[in-house]
């Protein structure tokens, strides 16, 4: 009798535990504003300005997200990629971006964005142009996600790659999610898919209000580039 019921118990917890959202997974909800490092960079109007195509650099380099509760993410990222020898050849990058997340049943998390994010790109040593605006659309999937609660620090969230490692802890500023509108906030477009040698979708973008072409880089070939910050 007691071995049966601790069985069940053994059993329903084995079931359960892919998906089991409970304190010992999230300590609190997802829901908010989260902020890795020195939590210099913050989702929101203080970061990007999409429909002027701008941003405002914050102090630090570092990544945020903020996420709602009718499933918005916003994406806010600031780094910089050495060059080892070329140490004047640092790549600044600055992205924007938002979308639909999705908690799936298996632990992992998608963010999937709408298409109207973009990222400013400096690269002094790029003699075609070292400082340009792209489009940037790619979907992030994370294998898992937990939030525990720091006793210093309070909330962190972690996201765990494919391959087990987790990227920079988030911690929460936040527990409202900081984010622009939940609609498409730049007007781009009209495209043409290619791949390049370098092994990049590229994404030719006709933007007929200002009669200029543009790429997008989409994740394939990032490499090296990512995900460092
Ligand atoms: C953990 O996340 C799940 C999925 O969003 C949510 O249902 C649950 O309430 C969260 N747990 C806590 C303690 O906030
Ligand atoms: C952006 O990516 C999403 C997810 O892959 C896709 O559904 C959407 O069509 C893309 N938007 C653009 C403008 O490429
Ligand atoms: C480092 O910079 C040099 C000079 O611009 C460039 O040729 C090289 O590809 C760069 N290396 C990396 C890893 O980005
Ligand atoms: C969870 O499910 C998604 C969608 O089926 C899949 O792509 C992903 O690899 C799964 N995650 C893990 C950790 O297996």
């Amino acid at each position: 009798m007691l071995l049966g019921s601790l069985f069940a118990l053994l059993v329903a917890g084995s079931l359960a535990s892919a998906q089991d959202y409970t304190a010992d997974h999230n300590t609190t909800s997802i829901v908010g504003t989260w902020s890795s490092g020195t939590q210099n960079v913050v989702p929101g109007p203080g970061f990007a300005n999409p429909a002027q195509e701008t941003f405002t650099y914050p102090k630090a380099s570092g990544v945020g997200y903020s996420f709602s509760d009718n499933g918005w993410y916003e994406l806010a990222r600031f780094r910089y990629v050495g060059n080892s020898s070329h140490p004047e050849c640092i790549v600044g990058t600055v992205v924007w971006a938002h979308g639909n997340y999705d908690l799936l049943d298996n632990g992992s998390i998608i963010l999937t964005p709408i298409g109207d994010g973009y990222q400013q790109v400096q690269s002094p040593c790029n003699k075609d142009n070292t400082n340009f605006i792209q489009d940037y659309n790619v979907t992030e999937m994370y294998a898992s996600w937990r939030i525990f609660t720091d006793v210093t620090f309070g909330p962190k969230l972690h996201l765990f790659q494919f391959d087990g490692s987790p990227v920079a802890p988030l911690f929460r500023l936040s527990d409202q999610p900081n984010m622009l509108p939940q609609q498409k906030l730049r007007n781009n477009q009209v495209q043409v898919v290619t791949t390049t040698s370098a092994g990049f979708v590229t994404t030719e973008t006709i933007v007929s209000k200002r009669k200029e072409a543009r790429h997008e880089v989409q994740r394939r070939g990032w490499g090296s580039l990512w995900p460092v910050w």
